[in-house]
């Protein structure tokens, strides 16, 4: 069950985050200076993963030339002195290799995904979702490839979450067989309250046998009229078997705006060169908090 693919959907509008997404791609803003994109690609190649399949829309074009040479930046970098910032660019171009499909009417995830299986054949792969960031010192899609291997067999990455954020998420019910692992019998795109069949979500994270295409083929359209994944996915476990694997690592919800400033202080925490200054910026805007002393 070797992985040597990941496909990445980005063919979305990103309505949540107009005005900001009405002529710039979503996937490319940034969380402080590195597009959202860039963490998820990281993710896959620390994983092992080299060939990255992005299933784009219109208007995406600027994606795919993040993960290109800049000749024009990077030269003019190298000209003031400034090599150092001139390789931070070339370094993006060398992660992986790029491969693109168009998504020219997007009706769902799981189209989405079904669009990628003239790249990916018939092997297994790994899906990542740009709006999940996790961070994690083994990466994510790393640990669900580990468990995959281990059991021959698909897995998504879980999480649980409070009952009344089940509404967000595709959500899996099943056998426990193991602290971290479940196998899955079924699952449910975004369960009314009260009808979801655990708290254990998925944050966007999968490693999928090729099987699945088949099953998308024939999935009819379901939640909100798209074509999903999860309901694919529920097929998937009873015609083969699907497991669900809790991992290790903080995830943040960057598709929603208290997520995307939440990721922000967090990742600015952890930059040796900014947390000092982002520490006392929040010390100045807690203190000016109702209820704060000043
Ligand atoms: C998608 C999936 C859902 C999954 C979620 C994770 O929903 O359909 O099953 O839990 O991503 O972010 P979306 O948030 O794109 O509506």
């Amino acid at each position: 069950m070797k992985i040597r693919k990941a496909v990445i959907p980005c063919a979305g509008l990103g309505t949540r985050f107009l005005p900001a997404t009405k002529a710039t791609p979503k996937e490319m803003l940034p969380i402080i200076d590195i597009p959202m994109i860039q963490y998820i690609v990281e993710e896959a190649v620390r994983a092992g993963i080299r060939d990255i399949v992005f299933i784009t829309g219109r208007n995406k074009d600027s994606i795919v030339d993040h993960f290109d040479y800049a000749y024009e930046i990077e030269t003019v970098l190298e000209k003031k002195g400034n090599a150092a910032l001139a390789e931070v660019s070339r370094n993006i171009a060398k992660l992986c290799n790029i491969i693109t499909i168009r998504q020219k009417n997007p009706m769902g995830l799981g189209h989405a995904v079904l669009c990628a299986e003239p790249v990916i054949g018939n092997e297994p792969f790994a899906v990542l979702l740009g709006d999940d960031l996790i961070d994690s010192s083994v990466p994510c899609i790393g640990q669900l490839m580990d468990v995959a291997e281990k059991l021959g067999s698909s897995v998504v990455g879980v999480m649980e979450v409070p009952e009344k954020e089940v509404t967000k998420y595709g959500i899996v019910g099943g056998t426990r067989v193991d602290s971290k692992t479940t196998r899955v019998h079924t699952l449910v795109e975004k369960p009314v309250l009260g009808e979801a069949p655990s708290r254990l979500a998925i944050p966007g994270r999968y490693v999928l046998s090729p099987g699945i295409f088949d099953i998308l083929r024939k999935t009819a359209p379901g939640k909100g009229g798209e074509i999903q994944l999860t309901d694919g996915l529920k097929v998937l476990a009873e015609k083969e078997k699907l497991f669900a694997y809790e991992f290790d690592g903080t995830r943040y919800d960057t598709g929603d705006r208290m997520g995307y400033i939440e990721a922000t202080i967090a990742f600015a925490l952890k930059r040796p060169e900014l947390k000092e200054e982002m520490a006392k910026l929040l010390k100045k805007y807690v203190q000016t908090l109702p209820g704060e002393k000043s």
